[in-house]
């Protein structure tokens, strides 16, 4: 019988958001971002010690080499943790998302959590978060190991509403929750928007955002929205919150839009939808602001408006919609294999 680690970590979305870094090695973020950790838009990791030569990774049931292009980054993430900690032992995962894959969903958020944790679990035998901890894995510390895999997943590792901030130098970052789920119950509906053109690396995107003349400016005006979205989460007022985050989300696409190259995410599906929708919005169908991440997909924030799911089907019958909700964050139990 082997001893198997299984995590669930979801997806966030970014009110405020993570973009550019002041040091991409020491994964240092430009600014302080605030998100929302999602319910069931999750990856679903298992881990267990095996004896063999090098890890092994298996996504959605296809095994997946150190070569491949889209995952060597699990296997850079295993080694750098093996290597910090000292973890001999070789893994087994297996991973898998809640979410359609090629849905435009950005995976790395939740699959870096599940990952971080599973891993950590299986070398330290560690049952529980608590067991965790008592072997010097905190879950602020996770969240770190988390977002040296991919930044937004540090902020997977709390349920509700998370922050994580820059700090005065790379070390000191800090990712906390700042309300739990229950705070506000606010939902998450996602507008699916293909996208055939291939969209560049959100690693090198990061990258790309200083060469862009928007980003000093934007980078100066964070703190101000950050305090006015944590006033708007701290009064649950939708109506506060809603034009900054669209504001916030528009801002981070005008910088990628005007960077050296270019990067347009925001399909013309998307812009037709957003136009429609912000008519609506202002003809009073409905409360619901959006906001978009890196990728050509639409989230529609709302507290579980039953007119804006009435508008949707009666306005975009064929788009295809995953609705979602604040979550309470990650899990982790142990089980025999
Ligand atoms: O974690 P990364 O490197 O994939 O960057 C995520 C960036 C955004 O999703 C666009 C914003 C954010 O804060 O999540």
């Amino acid at each position: 019988m082997t001893e198997i680690y299984r995590a669930s970590a979801s997806s966030n979305i970014a009110f405020l958001k993570y973009w550019g870094k002041k040091d991409p090695v020491l994964q240092w973020p430009a600014n302080d971002s605030l998100s929302m950790t999602l319910n069931q838009l999750a990856s679903r990791t298992t881990a267990f010690v095996h004896d063999a030569d090098d890890h092994s990774f298996q996504f959605q049931g296809e095994a997946l080499d150190r070569h491949h292009p889209s995952f060597s980054k699990v296997y850079k993430h295993l080694d750098y943790l093996a290597k910090t900690f000292h973890f001999d032992q070789k893994l087994s995962i297996a991973s898998s998302n809640s979410f359609p894959t090629g849905a435009g969903i950005a995976s790395s958020a939740s699959g870096l959590a599940a990952l971080t944790i599973a891993a950590m679990a299986s070398w330290t035998s560690s049952a529980s978060f608590e067991d965790l901890e008592e072997k010097g894995f905190s879950r602020e510390q996770l969240a770190h190991l988390s977002r040296l895999g991919s930044g937004s997943a540090g902020r997977s590792l709390f349920g509700g509403y998370v922050q994580w901030q820059a700090g005065s130098h790379a070390d000191k970052q800090k990712i906390l929750p700042v309300y739990a789920a229950d705070h506000w119950k606010l939902c998450d509906t996602v507008a699916l928007f293909s996208h055939s053109e291939k969209s560049r690396s959100s690693t090198v995107a990061h990258g790309d955002a200083w060469t862009s003349i928007l980003f000093r400016p934007r980078i100066a005006g964070a703190p101000e929205r950050m305090s006015a979205m944590l006033k708007a989460l701290e009064a649950r007022d939708l109506s506060a919150l809603g034009p900054l985050l669209e504001t916030e989300a528009l801002e981070m696409h005008a910088v990628m839009m005007t960077t050296r190259p270019p990067q347009f995410y925001i399909t013309e599906d998307a812009v037709e939808f957003l136009a429609a929708f912000r008519r609506a919005r202002q003809e009073g169908r409905f409360e619901a602001y959006f906001t978009i991440d890196a990728g050509p997909n639409i989230h529609i924030i709302h507290e579980s408006s039953a007119e804006l799911v009435s508008w949707l089907q009666e306005n975009f019958p064929t788009l295809q919609l995953l609705h979602d909700r604040v979550g309470d964050g990650p899990s982790l139990e142990r089980g025999l294999n």
